[in-house]
């Protein structure tokens, strides 16, 4: 693009302000600028700007009453039928895992990507470690070959794949995981104004998880997944390291139903718990995020004193390969959020505001679930499967994530008649760990048998 476009472009969607130091900057900041206008993406800036001006608040969908969905919970006779067809889904190699790690992680306070985040117990090894060991797993259980789509964004892309690098994928074939980078959004002011956070320079983040579809689509790894013959997606995010990845059960439920997307919940710890909610409402399904919830629909109880909206979603899901290729054609809602954004004066001196001066927007990915035609609600236990790194201290923070982690490998240990000395809180006096590659659960464990080893740091985690 050069600039005579550009000038055209930014003048068609009233945007111009964006060249306003354009003389001031030079040749470096000039090329890289025309660079950064030539990647946006106006149709949705168009959207977003019509979105501000309307007052529209996406996710705030009319229609009757939400009402809560049917949960399954498996147990027995069924989950082990369940768990049966999962695994020959497995072993036919038709199941792809997913994850979601592009975002900032700003919560918990540290800079690198949120994967590279060091969780182990005793390895000190991170949230990528035990989701990559998991996936060897299974891909040495089953004898097939799994594909890890990893999803990252501009901001941590070079560092989420050298995270890999250095640590030789974790064992993983380095051809069966595949990077792709979601799409980057400027952000706008009140007046719908790209903003600046430089004079030469557009302020751009992540659009969110949503951007997920149409990102799978641009990158080729719909394409690599319809190669592969991939018929249903296991979705995930990287900040919790319990997770039951391509958990058969799941798998063999979804399967079961012909479901476009299966979706597990876990009773929420409390009424305003940051989970999302899954209604059902004329006959559709929907995602109500917990930022949406009202206090009174949050705190409502059945008459047995059950919260009325008693699951959570912990973003655990199944696509079915055609359902995820189909969305991934169509505009998503988009959400916004007021922030505090860097940006810069007529003048060209760069402002940090301490109030909200400007809309970042994302895409969710849970929004399709109004088109998903068949959808499993499956409920799971939360102590087995969810354990978040979140925040940098309290609930849902590293320590909380560790010492859950030891008490899942503590029950496992208990099933094989291993007891180990405990402190008065219940955990162990000596830190434990268990390698998923080794073992994906306490049937495992046992049958390969348990020596006690050192204390190594088997990779190195940032
Ligand atoms: C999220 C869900 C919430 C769910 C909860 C369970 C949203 C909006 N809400 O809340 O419904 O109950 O997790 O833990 O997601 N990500 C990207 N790109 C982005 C933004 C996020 O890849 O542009 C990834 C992050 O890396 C992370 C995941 O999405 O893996 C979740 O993002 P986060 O901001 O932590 O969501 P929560 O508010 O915790």
């Amino acid at each position: 693009m050069n600039i005579e476009e550009a000038k055209l472009i930014l003048s068609e969607s009233s945007q111009e302000h964006v060249l306003a130091f354009w003389e001031k900057l030079s040749a470096d900041e000039q090329v890289k600028l025309l660079v950064q206008i030539e990647d946006l993406d106006f149709k949705s800036i168009a959207r977003m700007r019509n979105m501000l001006k309307a007052g529209d608040v996406a996710g705030a969908s009319g229609g009757s009453e939400p009402v809560p969905p049917q949960v399954i919970e498996l147990a027995g006779k069924e989950r082990a039928a369940a768990y049966a067809v999962g695994e020959d889904q497995l072993r036919a190699g038709k199941v792809g895992i997913l994850v979601v790690a592009g975002g900032q992680g700003s919560r918990l306070g540290y800079d690198g990507p949120k994967g590279a985040y060091s969780i182990g117990p005793v390895s000190g090894a991170s949230l990528f470690y035990f989701h990559s060991r998991k996936i060897l797993g299974l891909s040495q259980k089953y004898g097939v070959r799994i594909p890890f789509y990893i999803m990252t964004s501009d901001v941590n892309d070079s560092a989420t794949r050298k995270h890999f690098e250095e640590n030789g994928f974790f064992g993983l074939n380095p051809e069966d995981v595949l990077f792709f980078t979601q799409g980057m959004w400027p952000a706008l002011d009140s007046d719908g104004r790209i903003m600046m956070d430089q004079p030469g320079h557009i302020f751009m983040s992540p659009d969110g998880h949503g951007g997920t579809l149409s990102a799978l689509d641009k990158s080729g790894s719909l394409a690599d997944m319809e190669k592969r013959g991939i018929e249903t997606i296991f979705f995930f995010q990287v900040d919790n390291p319990l997770i039951e990845i391509a958990d058969p059960a799941f798998i063999g439920a979804h399967a079961a139903q012909q479901a476009d997307l299966s979706i597990k919940l876990c009773a929420k710890r409390e009424p305003l718990e940051g989970l999302g909610v899954v209604v059902e409402r004329d006959g559709r399904f929907e995602m109500v995020e917990y930022t949406e919830l009202t206090d009174e629909q949050a705190h409502r109880r059945s008459d047995d004193g059950e919260l009325y909206f008693k699951y959570g979603s912990v973003a655990i899901h199944l696509f079915s390969y055609d359902f995820l290729k189909a969305e991934a054609l169509c505009d998503m809602p988009l959400h916004v959020a007021r922030k505090k954004i860097p940006a810069c004066d007529a003048d060209g001196n760069v402002v940090t505001p301490s109030e909200n001066n400007g809309c970042k927007f994302e895409k969710f990915i849970f929004d399709v679930l109004p088109d998903a035609k068949r959808v499993v609600n499956m409920a799971f236990e939360r102590a087995e499967e969810f354990s978040p790194v979140k925040n940098a201290e309290g609930k849902d923070s590293p320590a909380t994530c560790r010492q859950d982690l030891q008490l899942k490998w503590l029950r496992w240990l208990h099933e094989l008649g291993v007891e180990m000395p405990l402190d008065e809180s219940g955990l162990p006096v000596i830190p434990i760990e268990i390698d998923p590659a080794y073992a994906l659960n306490a049937a495992e464990l046992k049958e390969k048998g348990i020596s006690l080893r050192g204390c190594g740091r088997p990779y190195s985690a940032h």
